[in-house]
């Protein structure tokens, strides 16, 4: 077999897609005006997830994770804005087309299942119409409207497909448990049989038990779709089972990409590694313990590294207020380097300038 190269470089205007890319997040703000300042919530995020590819963004609670979430689907309201970047989805410009456009590109081609959408059903409207409702609200305009029959056969094998008997399309939301309704959320969200979709927490609020279920059935919509997923969570022990690639994400940006494996085996920057420091085992009887500090306020952040402030490297003020720059170490390995939170600093010094 012969590998066809094509150069469209001849193209007048730039390429700025990458076709290997199911979502390319890229240099991704979004900042929440508020009395007091601005939050910067999410500064400078960049990630990519190739189609078919499972990557888990985790970090503490307030890092920005569901900020981020609910920006690529363009749902931020005020305070909250889209301050910079880019969000290509299978190379469209997510950030720069039109509301119409994105309404229907939600659910159609990227779908989110919110934090907490377990409690946003709606509590006096059968299961059923509330699949129906999502389904219908996202058909392209032009597009030929489903009858009755098709639409309940549909919301049946919807239900089917998350785990669910198709008579629990017959229920109002109080007559299901925490884990029933976190699987009517994914339906709704893989209705119209979406490439690319956002779980934010899918299992928060769950317990041990249900929260391995959700999570296998979500990973059996990701094969049978072949999508794209990105899974918001905080808990590394939860993803490390699930993900291809894990972003951890301290106060709006990312400090370390890296396959699942290597995240675990091999993490770099310091706070991943308190983050799976912290993990209980089994066979290691040691106490609970968090990471010492706290997250800083996203108020004023100062410049440079901002994880210094919590991390136990020694270092000086100097190497605390240079800004960091997120290299590859190693293909598919990416860490924010710094002198105060990267211990093994010089094997890669001579991929930065600072
Ligand atoms: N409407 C708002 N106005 C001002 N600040 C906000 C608003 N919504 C969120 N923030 C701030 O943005 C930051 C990120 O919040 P976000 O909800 O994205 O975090 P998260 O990582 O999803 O946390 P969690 O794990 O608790 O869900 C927080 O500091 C939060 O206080
Ligand atoms: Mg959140």
């Amino acid at each position: 077999m012969t590998l066809e190269v094509t150069n469209e470089a001849s193209s007048t205007r730039p390429d700025l897609s990458n076709r290997d890319f199911a979502l390319d997040i890229q240099d991704f703000k979004v900042y929440y005006d508020t009395p007091r300042g601005i939050v910067k919530a999410v500064d400078g995020v960049s990630l990519a997830i190739r189609q078919g590819e499972r990557f888990a963004l985790v970090g503490e609670s307030g890092s920005g994770k569901s900020t981020l979430a609910m920006a690529v689907m363009r749902l931020t309201r005020p305070p909250g804005r889209i301050a910079g970047g880019n969000v290509l989805l299978h190379g469209t410009d997510l950030v720069s087309i039109s509301e119409e456009e994105m309404r229907q590109t939600r659910l159609a081609d990227i779908a989110l299942v919110p934090q907490g959408a377990m409690n946003s059903l709606n509590p006096v409207m059968k299961i059923s119409n509330q699949v129906i409702d999502g389904i219908i609200d996202h058909i392209p305009e032009d597009a030929p409207k489903p009858d009755a029959d098709e639409l309940e056969n549909r919301v049946n094998e919807l239900l089917v497909r998350v785990g669910l008997a198709p008579m629990v399309g017959q229920l109002y939301p109080h007559e299901l448990s925490g884990g029933m309704k976190q699987r009517v959320a994914m339906a709704i969200a893989i209705s119209l049989s979406p490439r690319v979709i956002i779980a934010d927490e899918p299992t928060s609020a769950l317990d041990v038990i249900v929260q391995r279920q959700i999570m296998q059935t979500l990973g059996q919509l990701q094969e049978g779709l072949d999508a794209a997923v990105l899974l918001v969570g905080h808990d590394m022990g939860l993803v490390a089972q699930f993900a291809d690639t894990v972003g951890v994400m301290y106060a709006g940006k990312l400090v370390e990409i890296a396959p699942v494996e290597t995240i675990f085996s091999n993490p770099l920057h310091a706070y991943p590694q308190l983050l799976i420091e912290s993990i209980p085992t089994m066979d290691e009887r040691k106490p609970l313990t968090g990471i010492p500090g706290l997250q800083p306020s996203l108020l004023n952040l100062p410049e440079g590294d901002v994880f210094a402030p919590r991390s136990p490297i020694p270092h000086t003020p100097e190497d605390a207020a240079t800004v960091p720059k997120l290299v590859e170490v190693e293909p598919g390995h990416w860490v924010q380097l710094s002198r105060s939170s990267v211990a093994d600093f010089n094997t890669y010094a001579h991929l930065v300038d600072y």
